[in-house]
């Protein structure tokens, strides 16, 4: 792989873009929206919630703010497609008003676990029922008087965390959320920008209701870290390569992927280092060089939740072993990404052995094979990427999801020299 390219904008940034943008006193403007599907549902849930939304093209985006009392209630369910982000998130905003609303899903989301965020929120005085098994689809019951509460987490969650500081804005009294290890932050910083106040201390993260209103800003969003982590990979594991990868956000809470390959052993340099709307960017250098087996620290494990599909595709291509454990919220992202990788990987004649909480990887050649992503957009992702060292083709099955974060990803990744074809439907 070579040249250099710009990643698909950040999906989690995109999605507090619109949430807090629709919630501030006038127009946010944006500039480099993720249009991918599941930013787009986001955006749509708040059209259906009544706020105006100017789309122009290009990640441009024009939010007229109805401030915090200023929703209105949807006239139908609202359909939040493969995206958990706009599930969890919308949840504790939609507990916390003074109208009903019911939240969908597709096949995949439907059986996500839900009550990580219905439990906390019930503490708080919501009411929201679930399905038995504790999924989707949400029916909440407005009119609720939300109270703070304190709550320490019990898996490190950025969605639960963001969720009940949404729910925390309107709630009587402090809400106070303690995070059993860092997870992002997106969401502290944007409420920040907005100029509503927030505290942390240490692992406490504190937010009082009704301190005010949220100011409209302008917010640039840099590239997705989780996005730009698939060609990280193809540029470390492939020989001869040389790739930049330029204005990728590297927030600390999110640069576990840039320490995992490095204690790998590859070479990644952060390049024009810069702070943009309160969030770190960089462009990012990277060659191939050997990569090793290593034990993944599991402090890195929630700074790299979303790219251990593309972990193990390096750890695949590595001398030597890879250990992973405590990442057991793996097995409820959009697929089980332990078991899906380790049967993909299987195929492809690697020794991969998934465990309770991770999965262990000997490196080898990778040969060619037929690899079922189960719908996940990451899993197919990093099974092309895989093929950057096969011995022959590798087929990957159901790749639409590609579309929730990364539509461009067959082209940019073709640009770098990633020979890669799409079949069928979109
Ligand atoms: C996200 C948080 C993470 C991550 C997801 C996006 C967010 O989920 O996996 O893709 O934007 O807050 P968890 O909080 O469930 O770990």
């Amino acid at each position: 792989m070579s040249g250099e390219t710009r990643v698909a904008s950040d999906k989690s940034i995109s999605h507090r873009s619109i949430i807090f943008g629709s919630l501030a006193e006038g127009m946010t403007h944006i500039e480099g929206f993720l249009e991918a599907e599941d930013t787009l549902a986001t955006l749509q849930a708040f059209r259906s919630l009544g706020v105006k939304i100017d789309q122009h093209g290009n990640g441009r985006v024009d939010i007229h703010g109805v401030g915090l009392h200023g929703l209105k209630p949807a006239s139908q369910p609202l359909d939040l497609g493969n995206s958990g982000t706009s599930m969890r998130l919308l949840c504790g905003l939609l507990a916390a008003q003074n109208f009903d609303s019911i939240l969908t899903g597709d096949a995949s989301l439907s059986q996500r676990p839900m009550q990580r965020v219905t439990k906390p929120l019930a503490e708080m005085g919501a009411s929201i029922e679930t399905s038995s098994a504790g999924t989707a689809p949400l029916k909440i019951t407005g009119h609720s008087l939300l109270h703070g509460i304190d709550y320490p987490m019990q898996i490190a969650s950025a969605q639960v965390k963001s969720c009940l500081l949404l729910a925390g804005l309107y709630a009587n009294g402090t809400t106070t959320i303690t995070e059993p290890a860092p997870t992002r932050d997106h969401t502290e910083r944007m409420l920040k920008g907005f100029g509503y106040p927030l505290q942390r201390q240490g692992s406490q993260i504190s937010i009082r209701g009704q301190q005010g209103v949220l100011s409209p800003i302008s917010i640039d969003v840099p590239g997705d870290i989780s996005s730009a982590a698939f060609f990280l990979v193809g540029a470390a594991i492939s020989p001869d390569s040389d790739v930049l990868l330029k204005h990728v956000g590297i927030n600390p809470t999110r640069t576990g992927i840039i320490d995992i390959l490095g204690l790998m052993g590859a070479d990644i340099q952060l390049l024009n280092q810069q702070q943009i709307g309160g969030e770190l960017v960089a462009d990012i250098h990277v060659r191939n060089t050997p990569l090793t087996g290593i034990e993944i620290p599991e402090s890195l494990v929630p700074l790299a939740i979303d790219e251990f599909p593309a972990v193990f595709i390096a750890a695949a291509c590595a001398q030597g072993e890879t250990v992973l454990s405590g990442a057991a919220e793996l097995r409820v992202k959009e697929s089980d990404r332990i078991q899906v990788m380790a049967d993909g990987l299987k195929i492809l004649n690697i020794d991969a052995e998934p465990t309770v909480d991770g999965i262990r990887i000997i490196g080898g050649q990778i040969t060619g094979g037929d690899i079922d992503s189960h719908g996940d957009h990451r899993i197919a992702m990093a099974f092309s990427i895989a093929g950057l060292r096969a011995s022959s083709a590798i087929e990957i099955q159901r790749c639409d999801n590609v579309q929730t974060s990364f539509p461009d990803f067959a082209d940019i990744a073709r640009h770098l020299g990633l020979n890669v074809q799409t079949f069928g439907e979109s």
